[in-house]
């Protein structure tokens, strides 16, 4: 199904067109997707329950992203911590992966998406290699939202497995250390794909990276919300930008060199939150 010919309420039509009014949707958006264990103990349900849940999550936000203008998502699904949880709860999480690229990639290669990968790939089942790489294939040249994966992922790992790469560079003389900028070392990283991301989005109220994008972090806006990932829809993603677009992001410098524009947008602002507060 295309997701421009999406029927929306009038309610969200006018959240998107005061999002997008500010003219701060985030290029790139990031997200912890934590608290799928917790949302279903609550409930009594075993843990999986909630990985399974937490895959509409994963629906209506790519696709809601996607509508938005959104350049690039970036989804933190599997640590390489998160390998030392019980093996059950692993293979589920393989499985869920695999039939949710198995499911979902004529929709999202019909809209246009681009769906990409990082981390540990090789670490990953057989069947889920495989997946991924039909979905890469076939989505390379889409030119919608980049929908990348974090999958048996880790920052420390990709930041050291750089440092290796760019020391074996030296080693061959084909760059010498005094020449090390940030820029160069960026390229090593397996995110040099990506800009970097603007918000990162936390579910279930922890205040921590865990590991996820930690270099290109570095300037990036966070916002931890309490939901918990298997009940984060649409509305929380739309508070999560409405937030992030009042935010002045200063990179060191001071308002008034950044000539603050958030009053240009107090209109939109307002409708927004007027909106987003009659909703909850
Ligand atoms: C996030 O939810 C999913 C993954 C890390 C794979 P959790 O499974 O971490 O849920 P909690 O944090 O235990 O509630
Ligand atoms: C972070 O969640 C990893 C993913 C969301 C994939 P965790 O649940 O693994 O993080 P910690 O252990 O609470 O820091
Ligand atoms: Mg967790």
């Amino acid at each position: 199904m295309s997701w421009t010919s999406e029927r929306i309420s009038h309610d969200e039509k006018s959240i998107r067109n005061a999002l997008q009014g500010c003219g701060r949707i985030p290029r790139h958006v990031g997200i912890i997707m934590d608290g799928n264990g917790r949302w279903a103990e609550d409930r009594k349900f075993p843990r999986v329950e909630g990985h399974r849940v937490g895959m509409e999550s994963v629906r209506d936000v790519v696709k809601v992203a996607s509508q938005l203008g959104v350049r690039y998502l970036t989804l933190y699904a599997f640590s390489l911590e998160n390998w030392k949880r019980p093996v059950m709860e692993v293979r589920f999480l393989m499985s869920l992966l695999e039939s949710y690229l198995r499911q979902e990639i004529d929709e999202l290669h019909a809209n246009k998406v681009r769906i990409r990968s990082i981390g540990k790939v090789n670490a990953l089942p057989r069947g889920v290699q495989h997946m991924l790489k039909r979905a890469m294939d076939l989505t390379e040249h889409n030119d919608g939202l980049t929908l990348t994966l974090a999958l048996s992922y880790g920052s420390r790992w990709d930041i050291l497995r750089s440092v290796q790469m760019l020391s074996l560079d030296v080693r061959r003389g084909k760059v010498s250390p005094e020449d090390i900028t940030e820029e160069t070392f960026r390229n090593y990283l397996q995110t040099s794909f990506l800009p970097e991301p603007d918000l990162i989005i936390r579910t279930s109220g922890e205040m921590r990276l865990s590991n996820f994008l930690m270099w290109e972090s570095a300037y990036a806006e966070i916002y931890v919300t309490q939901r918990l990932w298997p009940e984060f829809r649409r509305m929380d993603f739309y508070k999560a930008l409405a937030d992030y677009a009042r935010r002045e992001r200063r990179f060191g410098c001071t308002s008034s060199q950044i000539g603050e524009q958030v009053s240009e947008h107090a209109d939109h602002l307002s409708t927004l939150e007027h909106i987003l507060n009659a909703l909850h």
